[in-house]
């Protein structure tokens, strides 16, 4: 096998590929199956979940733009919370579901077993039925990483009610948004939040959302740290309470296998976020085989997976897929670096982790306080790594193969979107070897074509660059965007006729390896968050003082990218310092602050063209320090505004 990088193959150990459920003979074969006979392949595939009625029909899809349409197994009813939990009970009802390791070290953790995720999660139905929610009605939550988030997920899937999920550190008006968007009628929250000794008070944020939405949504508060809050009388429900007086059982709500599941707010390149819309056959079917098949899960193995339940990662890769396998998953409420920078480690020794699955901005800022934190915990349990959410470096990938996984550990580097429910690129780790920083090849039913960015010409050639699409559907697709189908069909299918189009630029090797190039379009990847630079934008314009902004992602050392934001003021006001701080502050509130500008640079003027397009290429070059090639300037109104911005500019390495 060539090379491709510096940096080396690692092939499988021949004793890993001997246990693992798939290995490179098997890949080979079942791969070829799935992409010839996908309606044999996913038929087989399918009976991996319990149907209640069984499904006849299984795939029936259409990229085609103005008709997009994804069905699978549609004929087919179930029940996920039925799925994850009640079908465990026979053989695994005293297993451990979730281990719940909270913010401070010094509070136990918890081993729920899969009877007591049982009872719980049926009293948090009954709850909500109590208040009146219905199949089809939307739910949100906002919570800490705590084991009512998974209660509340499974509660919701029980009675058919579709979760949404709004990430604990977004704003107020981006809570809002999100409960208006989706006319969900209660939100699910706690009285606060602590991550890394310090607590976010959630329910004081959702009072300030709640102003903004229908007098209508119910307000349903987990007593977590006990902490006082405010409180409206009608209107806000102890939920704590609430469960321990509910029958702690509720039956489940046979649901079609395209009923929706969940939507999932995410940041695109243009307007706001979208509600990506996932269904519940085909989702579940694609998050459960991910998950055995790429982390190689066994009977008896600890899987932990970092991510909050607020992103993606979280839904399929502690939730779904892991309960659905009948798994024991880590849910962590706190973060890599308290109360030291050896949390990660701890953990993983304390409870024995044997699949470990985190993102490698975590993993640069870690390397950055060097190998003895690692090296003071016993991490002989582990059995394999896995990284998600951005390209991992080589530098990363070497430290973490040697630091953490003492050169024994496979490491899957999983490629996948909101939008895809589970993994699309990634080594299967028995069958593929590795090359650190790329995601190698496509997992079953995937297709990926590259294509010319440009002419939309397929490249044919094994080695070769374009922009990365997928040929045919695969069942943990999203569906379409909440309430805006149109939107759903433009997004992703519009600009590359007959393929769904990711946004990712990438390099396939002779090798025919996948390598990630990085987005094409202007979302921009921060610490492994998705952030749409138009949202940004928005945020910052809405303030008094700012006349125009464009932002861009620049690299940055720990982040992958930061977020540099060019800012023109209104006619008279001062360029200060107090005012970069005021904008900064503006956009935590208006987004949050995972959206906070990294760098603000005063822009007099921005390069635009003459029919008044900002020129985006050029600002992105001098928030890269790399000014020397603009390219062609010519068709600017007034090229002297670069001339500027190129002298102040921020990012000076
Ligand atoms: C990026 C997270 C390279 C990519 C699951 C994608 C990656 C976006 C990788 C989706 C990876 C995710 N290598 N890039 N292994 N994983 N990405 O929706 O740009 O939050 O389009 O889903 O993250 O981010 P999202």
């Amino acid at each position: 096998m060539s090379d491709g990088s510096v940096f080396g193959v690692y092939p499988p150990s021949p004793e890993f590929a001997e246990n693992a459920h798939v290995d490179g003979a098997r890949y080979a074969v079942m791969y070829k199956d799935s992409v010839e006979t996908p309606d044999a392949f996913w038929g087989r595939e399918g009976q991996r979940i319990d149907w209640i009625k069984p499904y006849t029909k299984v795939k029936n899809t259409n990229f085609n733009f103005g008709e997009v349409d994804i069905k699978w197994f549609e004929d087919g009813t179930l029940n996920v919370s039925a799925n994850c939990i009640d079908r465990h009970m026979i053989t695994r009802a005293d297993q451990t579901a979730i281990i719940w390791e909270p913010d401070d070290p010094k509070t136990p953790a918890r081993h729920i077993t899969y009877r007591e995720l049982l009872e719980q999660t049926c009293r948090m139905a009954n709850v909500l039925k109590a208040q009146g929610v219905k199949k089809g009605d939307r739910v949100v939550l906002y919570l800490p990483m705590i084991p009512e988030a998974a209660y509340a997920m499974l509660a919701c899937a029980r009675i058919g009610a579709i979760h949404s999920i709004v990430f604990g550190g977004f704003s107020p008006d981006a809570l809002a948004n999100r409960i208006n968007d989706s006319e969900a009628q209660v939100v699910i929250t706690a009285d606060f939040a602590p991550r890394g000794g310090k607590k976010t008070a959630l329910k004081a944020n959702t009072d300030a959302a709640l102003l903004h939405c229908s007098d209508k949504v119910k307000c349903l508060v987990v007593k977590h740290t006990g902490d006082q809050t405010t409180w409206v009388d009608g209107r806000d429900i102890d939920l704590t309470a609430a469960m321990a007086d509910a029958k702690p059982y509720c039956a489940y709500t046979e649901v079609g296998a395209e009923d929706p599941l969940f939507i999932l707010y995410t940041s695109g390149s243009t307007g706001k976020p979208k509600g990506v819309v996932h269904t519940s056959g085909g989702y579940l079917v694609y998050a459960a085989m991910t998950h055995q098949i790429t982390f190689d899960y066994h009977d008896g193995d600890v899987f932990w997976c970092t991510a909050d339940v607020g992103w993606v990662t979280g839904h399929s890769y502690i939730v779904y897929g892991p309960l659905a396998n009948g798994a024991t998953t880590i849910m962590f409420e706190g973060v890599p670096t308290f109360p030291d920078a050896g949390r990660f480690w701890e953990v993983i020794a304390k409870h024995k982790v044997t699949q470990f699955y985190t993102a490698p901005t975590a993993i640069r800022s870690l390397m950055g306080l060097g190998p003895e934190w690692v090296e003071k915990h016993d991490l002989s349990s582990l059995k394999l790594l896995g990284s998600v959410g951005e390209p991992i470096n080589p530098e990363a990938w070497n430290w973490y193969n040697t630091h953490v996984g003492k050169g024994k550990c496979p490491i899957v580097d999983t490629f996948w979107q909101t939008e895809t429910g589970g993994h699309m690129l990634t080594p299967l780790p028995g069958a593929i070897p590795t090359k650190p920083g790329s995601a190698t090849k496509p997992f079953f039913g995937v297709k990926p074509v590259v294509l010319d960015a440009a002419s939309a010409a397929v490249m044919e050639e094994t080695e070769t660059e374009g922009v990365l699409c997928i040929a045919d559907s695969w069942p943990g697709q999203m569906r379409t965007v909440w309430g805006d189908h149109e939107r759903f069909q433009e997004t992703y299918f519009q600009q590359y006729k007959g393929y769904y189009f990711t946004g990712d630029g990438c390099r396939r090797d002779a090798d025919g390896y996948y390598w990630i190039t990085g987005r094409v379009d202007d979302v921009i990847n921060v610490s492994g968050h998705r952030m749409g630079t138009a949202e940004v934008e928005s945020a910052l314009v809405a303030h008094p003082k700012v006349a125009e902004s464009a932002v861009v992602g620049y690299p940055h050392d720990i982040k992958g990218q930061g977020i540099y934001a060019y800012v023109t003021l209104m006619k008279g006001e001062e360029p200060t310092d107090a005012l970069r701080k005021e904008l900064e502050a503006w956009v935590r509130t208006e987004i949050g602050p995972i959206a906070k500008p990294d760098l603000i640079q005063w822009a007099p003027g921005l390069p635009k063209t003459r029919s008044g397009k900002i020129m985006r290429r050029i600002l992105r070059k001098i928030a890269e320090n790399d000014f020397g090639a603009l390219g062609d300037t010519s068709t600017l109104a007034d090229p002297s505004v670069v001339e500027d911005l190129i002298a102040n500019r921020m990012n000076r390495v």
